[in-house]
């Protein structure tokens, strides 16, 4: 569904994304995880229209997207959340989640009735009509996916929805995206709570400073030299096997 070939974006002298490639199957959770700074958001960004990459290729559904802006992508069918949440703080939680429902839906009741439906279903419910400055972090989070599902997406990039969160509320929110995976959504996301990848992803990916420098399913990368040196420094997995 997507396709990422070479992409890569420098920020002044940062390579922050150095040509990485990466697949996402249709109905697939992957997962792209890596140390602070290893150029996923960056990744995210690009992919999704946000910033503009300086080479590389990414097709969605077959098509070249590069150069679109975000809407059109959105329209498309791939939404992003954004790492750091910034709700429109003067609006309501209902208001901030119609926002997203309003790329697919132009009446305003329609719309409406979609957000508080969606933001019901995300544990919402009795913040609906309450300033999204009144937010826990769980709380913005929350809305930060309802905003997007709101856009009724058919590839979801989500960039650390745990972060943050207990772990009661990792569990919650993992089986929220299992839900949104079963009712036919593709997922792309971002995490370092390594636990919710392990629940989620059926292929890891896995970048150190703007590469790739791994990929697998979630067991066989957390026994990967590469990806335990890029966490824990060089030497580390030597270190660790000679215990
Ligand atoms: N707008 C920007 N201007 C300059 N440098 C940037 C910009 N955005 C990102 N960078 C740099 O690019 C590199 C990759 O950052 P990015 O945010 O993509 O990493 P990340 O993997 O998402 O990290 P984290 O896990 O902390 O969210 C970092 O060195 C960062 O400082
Ligand atoms: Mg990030």
């Amino acid at each position: 569904m997507l396709e990422v070939r070479g992409l890569s974006r420098r920020f002044g002298g940062v390579r922050a994304v150095r040509g990485i490639d990466l697949d996402v199957p249709a109905g697939a959770i992957v997962a792209l995880i890596g140390p602070n700074g290893a150029g996923k958001t960056t990744s995210f960004a690009a992919i999704a229209g946000f910033v503009r990459p300086d080479s590389g290729s990414v097709r969605l559904d077959g098509t070249d997207i590069i150069g679109w802006p975000p809407e059109r992508i959105a329209l498309a069918g791939m939404v992003r959340t954004f790492q750091i949440t910034q709700p429109f703080a003067g609006l309501t939680v209902a208001e901030n989640i119609r926002i997203g429902a309003f790329l697919r839906e132009s009446h305003r009741n329609a719309a409406t009735r979609l957000a508080r439906e969606l933001g019901t279903e995300l544990g919402l419910g009795a913040w609906l009509d309450r300033p999204a400055a009144a937010l826990t972090v769980a709380g913005r989070k929350r809305l930060e996916l309802a905003r997007a599902l709101a856009a009724r997406p058919r590839l979801l990039l989500l960039d650390e929805v745990m972060a943050g969160l207990t772990p009661t509320e990792v569990n919650e929110t993992v089986a929220l995206v299992r839900g949104v995976r079963g009712r036919g959504a593709t997922i792309l996301l971002t995490e370092h709570v390594m636990q919710a990848v392990t629940a989620l992803a059926d292929r890891v990916y896995v970048m150190a400073e703007g590469a790739m420098i791994a990929q697998g399913t979630p067991r066989e990368i957390a026994v990967d030299q590469r990806v335990v040196e890029a966490y824990l420094g060089k030497g580390a997995a030597a270190r660790i096997a000679d215990g």
